[in-house]
């Protein structure tokens, strides 16, 4: 009786509840956002250095921080290693002087260098800022963006060893940019009513367009880093393509696949969450962690363990089934009553480490 009473009441209450949000027709939903909340989002460094936090870093400082966290992938120099672009190179004192950079001409330089193209430092400086180190994007603290702006400066030739790189002084830095002329609303990617589209004013509706823009990958190029796909980061839009297969004819051909590897994505997610409940379902992870030791190893550990042994989940099935021990120490596992069809996956998702 109690039961149907509360059923009543909250079927009475939803109701009323969907009423007042009708009735509000959207008015009510939402809130402003906060100061910091905009803050947080609002972290542009523009030309004119509006937005720059304070700070500073030494050339010294920047070079400690590049060997920890950018050389990786930048390589010591900046001259990065096969995957990445190089950061430095391709300038001249002369370019210095001049504020263009000679070797963009006539595509004499076969690749462009970040230092080659980039014509205002607040650009470095913001791209480091919100980007990098690729993995950790938004980790570094402004004085850290400063040394690391400075360190490649210095390595390009711009500023000295012994410069410090501040709020007070990147605006007289700027003036040496190498690239600093070479800013151009001449062109763009496209023509649109006979003018670059840099001039278009920004068109809201009913809008003209000039073709779908497209990119390609190279033939040769596709797997030669392994499957794109597979190195997806978790940060951010997924666009990765599966390099394994040809190139896609058309432009519908490559969104199919993308949505293709979103569900299989969500596919595997699913999947290794099945696991998890079978494995709760019955009972082992009140002994087992997946990557922490409890009574029993963590699975990952047997993963590790049984790497290289042949028909490892024939042995291991058995063990489950029938109970062991001594083989991780002096606590048995008993006997475990999961039927067959369970333990057979169970033993093979362990293996497989998670
Ligand atoms: C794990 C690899 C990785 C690490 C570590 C890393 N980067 Fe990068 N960096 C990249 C990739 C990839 C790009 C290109 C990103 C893109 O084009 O979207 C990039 C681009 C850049 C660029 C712009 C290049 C251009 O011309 O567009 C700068 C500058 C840069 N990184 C600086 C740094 C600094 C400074 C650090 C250390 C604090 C750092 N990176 C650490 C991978 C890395
Ligand atoms: C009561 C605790 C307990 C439960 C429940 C339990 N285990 Fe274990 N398990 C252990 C202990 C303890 C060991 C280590 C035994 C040893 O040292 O030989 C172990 C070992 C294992 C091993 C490795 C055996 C070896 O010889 O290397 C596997 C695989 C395993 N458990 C799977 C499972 C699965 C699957 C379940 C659920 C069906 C499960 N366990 C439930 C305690 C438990």
């Amino acid at each position: 009786m109690f039961k149907r009473i509360n059923l009543f009441l909250a079927v009475v209450a939803s109701m009323a509840l969907s009423v007042s949000v009708y009735a509000d027709a959207y008015t009510n939903i939402g809130r402003a956002a906060t100061a910091e909340e905009i803050a947080a989002w609002d972290i542009d460094v523009r030309p004119d250095f509006k937005g720059l936090p304070a700070g500073s870093g030494s050339v010294e400082e920047g070079e400690e921080l590049w060997e920890e966290k950018c050389a990786s992938c930048h390589g010591v120099f900046g001259e990065s290693n096969e995957v990445f672009t190089p950061i430095v190179g391709g300038i001249s004192e002369g370019d210095v002087k001049a504020g263009r950079v000679a070797n963009l001409v006539g595509n004499r330089q076969p690749q462009k260098t970040t230092i080659m193209k980039v014509a205002t430092i607040s650009t470095l400086w913001d791209y480091i800022n919100r980007a990098m180190p690729w993995t950790a994007p938004k980790s570094l603290k402004p004085d850290e963006v400063y040394a690391a702006t400075a360190y490649i400066l210095s390595l390009s030739g711009v500023i000295p060893e012994d410069f410090t790189l501040s709020d007070k002084n990147i605006a007289e830095v700027q003036k040496l940019m190498p690239n600093r002329n070479g800013m151009s609303l001449k062109h763009g990617l496209r023509t649109v009513d006979g003018k670059p589209d840099v001039h278009s004013k920004a068109c809201m509706k009913n809008c003209k367009t000039t073709g779908k823009l497209t990119s390609t990958f190279p033939v040769s190029a596709r797997n030669t880093h392994g499957n794109i796909q597979q190195q997806n980061r978790t940060f951010g839009a997924v666009r990765g393509i599966d390099t394994t297969q040809p190139p896609a004819k058309t432009l519908k051909e490559t969104q199919e696949r993308l949505k293709l590897a979103a569900t299989e994505k969500k596919g595997s997610a699913k999947a290794k969450g099945d696991m998890l409940s079978v494995a709760k379902k019955n009972n082992c992870l009140t002994c087992h962690g997946v990557k922490n030791k409890i009574v029993g190893p963590s699975f990952n550990d047997i993963a590790t363990k049984y790497k290289d042994v042949k028909n490892a989940n024939v042995t291991l099935e058995g063990k489950v089934k029938k109970g062991t021990s001594g083989t991780w120490g002096d606590i048995p596992m008993p006997a475990q009553s999961a039927s067959d069809r369970d333990i057979k996956a169970l033993v093979n998702w362990i293996l497989k480490g998670n």
